[in-house]
This record gives structure tokens, C-alpha cells and sequence, in this order.
């Protein structure tokens, strides 16, 4: 016996006890009960409940007056709930416990039939789903605004040169515009990854009950259509035992996180004294209580960091199922707390991140400045002597020369004097020159997807009109 005693039949609400002749262990409960976690899912439950109570009333499981009185009680449930008249009791063992213990606290005698052709372990399914149908689309919701805030960065930027980067060297030039389309990009994925998750979660698992379905009369496809769902599972077994939706979305959280945390990443680099590409609004950085210059970009970071918190969530539910045998295991009771902390993390990451972006000041001619450094028309010197008629490997070699003798000069290759040139090959001309300026590398790249303002104006084009296609509706 704990030091908290033990719990009688008489005080104690589990939906079970008639098997039992001594109550459960007081930390027995503390310990298994997942009211803390599924609390946030009270009004799926009860729409849960009450197109149970339409079903059973359907089918002739109910009557017409007792469906009226489920459906009364559970909606007055809702609205005390609602109106914070009603707490949750967290002493209950499951959300599901204690919306029924109340519903028949209120209605009496009816009440004990809700549960009728019914299962916790259906139930729970449901209600996770159900709840999951919003929350993903809360979530698109958050990413579809971030797309537009990214949107309008590059709708002002596309002339804005930067230096685009491989191994954190520079490369070729690219424009602000393009940098941050290719976030948007990255963002846009992640919404219809979310919505084939949603549409892969639209069948409803009720009816399903512990396992093995129902000898009751009941109809699982009206009760699908009145919870809204596309159609139902096809096997109780595997329906009360999936959690693939969880797998999936948490899958899909952790893609999400990590395109957060990269251009967190990139953030957080840019603010540095050596980068100053971007200044942060101070409403999104901090300082330090020991350094009176600091201004901290620690939204960047903590986004950064929670993103191993959101690999962690998912990897437990991976784990947490890797063994299960069919069908329900308590095991599975598990999911919602992991699940929960990788969206929380997620949503508020994403809203945050859309919020640093937006306010944020882009100094514009430091990153133009940067990108007469490191040699990024290299590659466009190549090129010209390509146009020309020279084999690609040749023109890099040639270019490569030029490179060397402007690094032995300490000078841009565009201050080379037109001699070297010609010595290291005849097909140079003086245009040369007002090719291989940054804006120039830029402008003449114009392959699809290329940072080219006309180029990037189409993806903007394409990233405006995802955004009016996806519009959430209520
Ligand atoms: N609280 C449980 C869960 O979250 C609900 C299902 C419980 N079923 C059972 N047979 N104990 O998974």
C-alpha cells in the first residue's frame, strides 16, 4: 500500500470497478491516468458522444427521448465547460471517464447507455483524430501566413544582391528575394505534407469498440458522415490499435522543426557583427545581464534548440509502438503527451518565426557589399568562354588562372587589367567586364527557378496563387 492508501469502489469513478473487490492503489492512479493529457480533447469527446447517441438512436439501440437527454447533458457539459462553470476532474482516469460519470450525474438512467456499442479504445482513437483534423489545420493555418510573410520580403528584395553560399563559402550571387523564396519553398512543402497526413486520418475508427467490433446493430458509416469523416476503417482490429496519424504528422512536425531551425541557423549567423545582413526587431531579441552591448538572437536559437525536443516526441512514438502486439495496449495511452509537445512546439515556433522575420531590418548594402568578395563570378567568367565555343572543363581552367592571379594581386577579377585576360585566352573581349558584375551574374540567370528578378517573380507569382489556392476556410 502507498503512503496515500488506497482508493475504494465506493469513491472511486473508474468505469470498471464492478470486477473488482478493492480499489486501486492511490499512486495506482496518479500513475495511470492520462486526464492531464486528454483534458484538451473534452469538446471532441463530447461530439464524439453525442453522434454516438444519434447513431444509437438510429439504429433503435436508444430512444428518441433518451438520445434528446444524452444529447441535452452532454451539451450543457460543454457549455459549463466552456463558460469555466465545470473543471475537468483530474482525479478521473480518462476525459472519456469523466464526460460519462458527468453525463450521468446530470441525466441519470440514460446516461448509462451512452457507452453502448462502444469502446474507450474507439473512442479514443476518435477523439484523436478528430482532434488532430483541427490542429492540423491550425497548423496549416500558421505556415500558410508564414509563406506570405516570406512572400513579401521577396516581393521588396528582388534586386537585393547576396551571396549565395556552398560549404559556407561563398559561391555565386543570388538576391535576398530568392534566398528567402527558397524558405517559402521549404514551408509550402510542409503545409501539403500536413494535408496528405489529414486526408490519409479522414476515416472514422468508431464502431470498432475494444477490438473486435459489435454483435449490436450498429451503423459506423452515419456515424462517420456526422462526425464529418470521408468514410470509416476497414478493420477493428487495426483501427483501435493505429497511430500512424501520430507517427505521421510527428514525422511531419520534425521536417517542419528542421526548416525552422535552418533558417534559424542562417538567422542567427546573419546577425553577427562579421555577417550584419539583418538587424532583429528588439521585440525579438534579448540581452545579456553581464554585457551591456548585447542584443541576443535568442528567438533563433530557442527555435533552433526546441527542434531536438520535436525529433525527441517523435522517436518516443516510434518506440513507444514498435513492439505492440494487436490490438489496443496501454502502451498507446502514451502517445498524446509526445504528440502534443512536438505540435505546441511546432505552432508557437512557426508563429515566432514569422513574427522575428517580419519585423526584422534587412541591411541591404552590407549583403551587396559582401558580394564583391570570394570570387562569386568565377563561375561566369567560365560561362563566357563557354558562349564562345569552349569546352566548359577548359573555361574553368582558365578561369581558375584568373582567380589565382587576382587572389597573388589582392584585387576583385573584375580589376584585373584586360591584359591578363588576353593572355589567358584570345576569346576575351572589353564586355568582359560589364558581364561578370554581381547584378549582372544574377540578371543572366534565368533557368527556371533561377535568381534572376524575372525568374524570381514567377516563383513569387506561383507562391501568391498557393497561397489564395490553400486559403483556410473555417
Ligand atoms: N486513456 C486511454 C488512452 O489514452 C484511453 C483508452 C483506454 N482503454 C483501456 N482499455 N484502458 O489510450
Amino acid at each position: 500500500m502507498s503512503k496515500h492508501g488506497t482508493i475504494t469502489n465506493d469513491n472511486h469513478a473508474a468505469l470498471w470497478h464492478g470486477r473488482f473487490k478493492e480499489g486501486p492503489d492511490a499512486d495506482a492512479v496518479k500513475f495511470e491516468t492520462s486526464i492531464n493529457d486528454d483534458m484538451r480533447m473534452a469538446f471532441v469527446d463530447i461530439d464524439g458522444s453525442i453522434a454516438h447517441a444519434k447513431m444509437l438512436c438510429k439504429t433503435g439501440l436508444i430512444s428518441e427521448d433518451e438520445k434528446n437527454q444524452i444529447i441535452d447533458g452532454l451539451n450543457s457539459i460543454k457549455d459549463d465547460l466552456q463558460a469555466d462553470k465545470l473543471k475537468v476532474d483530474l482525479s478521473a482516469e480518462d476525459i472519456h471517464s469523466f464526460v460519462e460519470a458527468t453525463l450521468t450525474d446530470r441525466i441519470g438512467e440514460a446516461g448509462k447507455k451512452v457507452h453502448t456499442g462502444r469502446s474507450r479504445n474507439d473512442q479514443i482513437a476518435l477523439d484523436e483524430k478528430l482532434y488532430l483534423r483541427s490542429q492540423i489545420k491550425d497548423l496549416q493555418k500558421e505556415v500558410l501566413n508564414l509563406i506570405s510573410v516570406l512572400t513579401n520580403i521577396a516581393t521588396e528584395n528582388k534586386d537585393v544582391l547576396i551571396p549565395g553560399f556552398t560549404h559556407m563559402q561563398h559561391a555565386q550571387p543570388v538576391t535576398l528575394a530568392h534566398h528567402v523564396c527558397a524558405w517559402a519553398w521549404m514551408f509550402s512543402r510542409d503545409f501539403t505534407r500536413l494535408g496528405d497526413a489529414a486526408k490519409r486520418a479522414d476515416l472514422s475508427p468508431i464502431g470498432s469498440c475494444a477490438l473486435a467490433g459489435s454483435g449490436l446493430p450498429l451503423d459506423r458509416a452515419y456515424e462517420a458522415e456526422l462526425l464529418g469523416f470521408g468514410g470509416v476503417t476497414d478493420n477493428s482490429l487495426d483501427s483501435v490499435s493505429d497511430r500512424d496519424y501520430y507517427l505521421e504528422v510527428a514525422s511531419d512536425l520534425s521536417i517542419l522543426q528542421m526548416h525552422l531551425s535552418r533558417a534559424c541557423e542562417e538567422i542567427v549567423l546573419w546577425s553577427t557583427t562579421e555577417f550584419s545582413f539583418i538587424d532583429l526587431s528588439e521585440k525579438w531579441s534579448t540581452g545579456s545581464s553581464i554585457m551591456p552591448q548585447k542584443k541576443n538572437p535568442d528567438f533563433a536559437e530557442l527555435i533552433r534548440g526546441k527542434t531536438g525536443r520535436v525529433y525527441g516526441d517523435m522517436v518516443a512514438l516510434f518506440t513507444m509502438m514498435k513492439g505492440l502486439p494487436l490490438a489496443y495496449d496501454r502502451d498507446m495511452q502514451e502517445d498524446k503527451s509526445s504528440f502534443f509537445e512536438a505540435y505546441d512546439t511546432v505552432i508557437s515556433s512557426v508563429r515566432i518565426f514569422a513574427e522575428m522575420v517580419r519585423t526584422a531590418k534587412w541591411n541591404k548594402d552590407i549583403m551587396t557589399k559582401s558580394c564583391d568578395g570570394g570570387y562569386l563570378n568565377a563561375t561566369d567568367i567560365a560561362d563566357y568562354l563557354v558562349r564562345k565555343g569552349l569546352p566548359f572543363r577548359t573555361a574553368h581552367g582558365v578561369s581558375a588562372g584568373l582567380v589565382r592571379i587576382a587572389i597573388e594581386k589582392n584585387c576583385l577579377l573584375e580589376e584585373l587589367d584586360f591584359a591578363e585576360y588576353e593572355k589567358a585566352s584570345p576569346l576575351f573581349e572589353k564586355d568582359i567586364f560589364e558581364l561578370i558584375t554581381p547584378a549582372k551574374c544574377v540578371e543572366i540567370r534565368k533557368t527556371i527557378g533561377g535568381p534572376a528578378p524575372s525568374e524570381v517573380q514567377k516563383q513569387i507569382d506561383k507562391l501568391m496563387k498557393f497561397i489564395k489556392d490553400n486559403d483556410i476556410k473555417e
